[in-house]
This record gives structure tokens, C-alpha cells and sequence, in this order.
């Protein structure tokens, strides 16, 4: 049965505040700021709690009502004519990666924020309520574990996940939650139920560069890739670098290097063969005793695999671990391949893709309909309610970086866009 649409005057709409929208993506955005611009604020640090504070200060200027859980997802909502509708929810993250740009996450929750004190200053019918989201923890740059909050928002967070997410200090994942009360026992009760949910939307920068060189302004984005993690270790020998002759040694930086290389060529020769794009990164490595007269014992490499199609994804992954293996044993050294996380992409809901297409149609705004490389916490939301998001150019394409941009002109376009999409589906 087709679902009816109360379609609202579009020309009565206001447009947001541009300049309070800027105001507040630039106050958050001077959190963690370092010398040369980079920001950090990686989850639990002293500087996302801050930004977190900064965001609780907005929605209780805005009037919203706060909920706050027990891992610090923060809600802000404005309720509707019908108190028992389930809510139209928007938003995104604001902890970063280490030397990241300012925009990445604090525009869905801002722009989100924004939207919902629009449409409340100007007194606009809403029939569902409208939530506005800050997750916890969606950058896996501390323990290697992605979209942290709305996993558990989603119900998606089970003990086994947990085991092998561990920060660079050795701190465990686990142990932290333990310390907010959310226990192997009680990891789902922070889950949302669906039924108080109608959808969700992400507002967010491309961090690529397709938009930029086609020359639109927005982007709708039907499916987000997702990643294959694992951290493998090389166990050989730590011996003195000037005594022990080169056929002798059990040097495990030489076999991480040539599993760097495989898992380039492997990613590369995927994607020609046109049997999907699959990217592979090994971001980080660790070498012991990594000193300079000394042959490397031991290396650490974490490795992030992704694709928008589960068997091109699932296919390499398992190249990429049949190779460490083969690598070690002609080495005659250790391997052991530790998997952080499993998860397959996630296709987005084509029923409200379609309804902001009909808005930006309405509008004559000239969209690009696209997959996103990067992950998202709508793909955890998509696990328990339609989810949808925006996207808005990102200069040359560039994030995970301080010198990731957006105009602000195209900032406030992606916010009065979703502002128009949530009124829209909050009256269906
Ligand atoms: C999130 O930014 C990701 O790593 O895709
Ligand atoms: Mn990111
Ligand atoms: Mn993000």
C-alpha cells in the first residue's frame, strides 16, 4: 500500500541560520585544535568529553530535551503533535581521528542540531517528533572498533567484538565500558527499541573527491562500504643488526613489508578485473625493539579492508590472511592474524533516497546518487530503522587530514536540505 505524503508548502519554509550554524560547527571545531590546524579528539579523551559538554550547552540553549546514556550518546528532541509517533532521528559524531579536520562528524550534528532549532523557532507543524545524535566513538583511531555508540544504539555490540579492541596504551575496550556500568552481560541494554524510531538521516561530508570534480553539490548515498580488521603480528627474532649474517636472521619487519605490498597489488588488481573496488590499508604499525641496530623481532600491522560488495570484501580479506600465513612460513618466523572487526556493507533505505531526491528535484538542485567509502554510524542505524544520508563536496577530497574542507554555502545547503527531508518524513 503506497503511504501517503502531506506534502508542505515548500515556499513557507525558512532557511536555517547560517551564520549560528558556523558559529557552532567552528566553536566545536577549535576543540583539540593543534599548532598546524590538525584536530584531535579521540573518544574518552578529555577533549571529546569537552566537545560533548559544548553540545549538551547548544541543545539546552536550543530547548530540547536531553537524554543522556550511559556510554554518552547524546539525544536532543523536540516534540511533536503526536506524542507517540516515532521519532525522525539525525545526527552524526564529533570525536575525530589523531590530526583530523574539523568537519568530519560535527556537520550531521550540528547541521542536525540546527535543522531542529529552525524548525522550532518558526513554530513549524511537526507531526513525529524530531531527535537530534551525537554517538560515541564512531572513529576507530583509538581501539580499532568503529561506530561504537550507535552499535549499541542498534543492539550490534556482542562480547566476542570487544575481545581484541585494545588502545595504544593497552587500555581495553571492555574494561572501559565496565567502567560506565555496560557489562559482557548488559550490552544491549542500551539498545534503542525500533518502534520508537521512523528513520534516520546523516548528514555528512564526502571525504572523496567525486562530488568536487562533477561538479555538484550534493550527494545521496544508496549503500556504505564496510571493513574487514585485523591486527596480524610477525614474531621472529630480535637479533644485533651488524653480527648476524643476512640468511640467518628472522627479521619480521621484511615479512610485514611484503604483506604491505601484497595487499596493494591484491586491492589493485581486484578492482581492475572489475570484480568490485576493494581498498586495503595497513594505517599503522608497530616494530620491536624498533631501535636502529637491531634486526626487528616483532611487528604489529593493522589492517582495514573494505568494499560496497560483501564477497569482493570477503574474498581479499581472506587473500590477505592465506598470504600471511605463506609469508611466515617461508620465513620460518610467527604469525598470528587477530580480527578487530567483521562487518558487510550496509545498503541504505531506497524509500527515503527517493523522497530527498523528490525534495532536491523540487528544489532544481542537482544531486549525484552514491555509494560511501567511508563508514558511517547510519550503518549501524540502518540495522534498525530506515536510514538515509547527505552528502556534501569535501575540496579535492580530502579528510582524515587538517586540511579537510567545505564551504559553508554547502554546508548550509546539506542542513536545508535535511531539514526540509526530516519535516518532510516526520508529517508522512
Ligand atoms: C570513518 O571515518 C571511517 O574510518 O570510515
Ligand atoms: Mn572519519
Ligand atoms: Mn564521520
Amino acid at each position: 500500500m503506497k503511504r501517503q505524503i502531506t506534502v508542505i508548502d515548500r515556499s513557507t519554509l525558512p532557511a536555517i541560520n547560517q551564520r549560528r550554524l558556523m558559529r557552532d560547527l567552528n566553536a566545536i571545531g577549535r576543540i583539540g585544535i593543534g599548532n598546524r590546524g590538525g584536530v584531535t579528539r579521540l573518544v574518552f579523551s578529555i577533549k571529546e568529553l569537552r566537545s560533548r559538554q559544548v553540545l549538551i550547552h547548544l541543545l539546552r540553549q536550543a530547548g530540547l530535551k536531553i537524554h543522556i546514556d550511559s556510554i554518552g550518546n547524546i539525544f536532543g528532541r523536540l516534540e511533536g503533535s503526536d506524542a507517540k509517533a516515532p521519532a525522525v532521528l539525525s545526527g552524526s559524531h564529533l570525536d575525530t581521528v589523531i590530526h583530523g579536520g574539523k568537519y568530519d562528524g560535527p556537520v550531521g550534528v550540528i547541521g542536525a542540531l540546527e535543522a531542529i532549532r529552525t524548525i522550532k523557532e518558526n513554530r513549524i507543524d511537526i507531526r513525529a517528533p524530531l531527535e537530534v545524535v551525537c554517538f560515541v566513538g564512531e572513529e576507530s583511531s583509538r581501539f580499532g572498533f568503529s561506530t561504537l555508540g550507535s552499535s549499541l544504539v542498534a543492539g550490534e555490540v556482542h562480547a566476542k567484538d570487544l575481545a581484541n579492541a585494545v588502545d595504544a596504551q593497552g587500555t581495553k575496550l571492555a574494561d572501559v565500558l565496565a567502567s560506565l556500568g555496560i557489562t559482557r552481560k548488559n550490552l544491549r541494554g542500551l539498545a534503542r527499541d525500533p518502534k520508537t524510531l521512523k528513520a534516520y538521516f546523516e548528514l555528512h561530508i564526502e571525504q572523496g573527491p567525486i562530488l568536487e570534480a562533477i561538479g555538484k553539490r550534493i550527494g545521496l548515498v544508496t549503500s556504505i562500504a564496510a571493513p574487514s580488521r585485523f591486527r596480524i603480528t610477525f614474531t621472529g627474532q630480535a637479533d644485533h643488526s651488524g653480527t648476524t649474517p643476512m640468511e640467518m636472521r628472522k627479521d619480521a619487519l621484511v615479512a610485514a613489508a611484503k604483506l604491505i605490498e601484497f595487499i596493494e597489488t591484491t586491492c589493485r588488481k581486484f578492482t581492475t578485473m572489475a570484480k568490485g573496488r576493494v581498498v586495503g590499508t595497513v594505517g599503522a604499525l608497530k616494530i620491536e625493539p624498533g631501535v636502529i641496530n637491531a634486526v626487528p623481532g616483532k611487528t604489529e600491522l593493522l589492517v582495514d579492508i573494505r568494499a560496497i560488495t560483501a564477497p569482493a570484501k570477503n574474498r581479499v580479506a581472506k587473500m590477505v590472511k592465506a598470504e600471511a600465513q605463506h609469508i611466515a612460513d617461508q620465513r620460518n618466523i610467527g604469525v598470528e592474524v587477530l580480527t578487530i572487526r567483521e562487518e558487510d556493507p550496509v545498503p541504505l533505505d531506497k524509500r527515503l533516497l527517493r523522497v530527498t531526491k523528490a525534495i532536491c528535484d523540487e528544489k532544481k538542485l542537482v544531486y549525484e546518487i552514491m555509494p560511501s567509502g567511508a563508514g558511517h554510524d547510519a550503518m549501524q542505524m540502518a540495522k534498525i530503522t530506515p536510514a538515509a544520508m547527505i552528502f556534501i563536496p569535501s575540496q579535492r577530497g580530502i579528510s582524515h587530514n587538517p586540511l579537510e574542507w567545505t564551504g559553508p554555502d554547502d554546508i548550509a545547503l546539506g542542513t536545508q536540505l535535511l531539514m526540509e527531508t526530516m519535516i518532510r518524513v516526520a508529517n508522512e
